[in-house]
């Protein structure tokens, strides 16, 4: 999970691109950076820069109480 603009978003734990642990990448601004190879996802759209293809998972959380509640965005 990381925050974006304030707001925690949720992806995929592994990398479209082959499969790295992309839950471990580091967040600049809005874009996620996978740890293996160094491609580059923004959470805003899930959009990869190295390949327009690929698009990562995202999900909203919201915290009600003791509960995390996670949703899955529309691509
Ligand atoms: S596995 Fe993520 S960039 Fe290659």
């Amino acid at each position: 999970m990381f925050l974006v603009n304030g707001s925690p978003v949720a992806t995929q734990a592994r990398c479209p691109h082959a499969q790295g642990p992309l839950h471990q990448g580091e967040v600049c601004g809005t874009v996620l950076t996978c740890p293996w190879h160094g491609w580059s996802f923004d959470l805003v759209t899930g959009e990869c820069e190295e390949d327009p293809d690929l698009l990562i998972k995202r999900y909203d959380v919201a915290v009600d109480g003791n509960d995390i509640l996670v949703s899955q965005l529309s691509a």
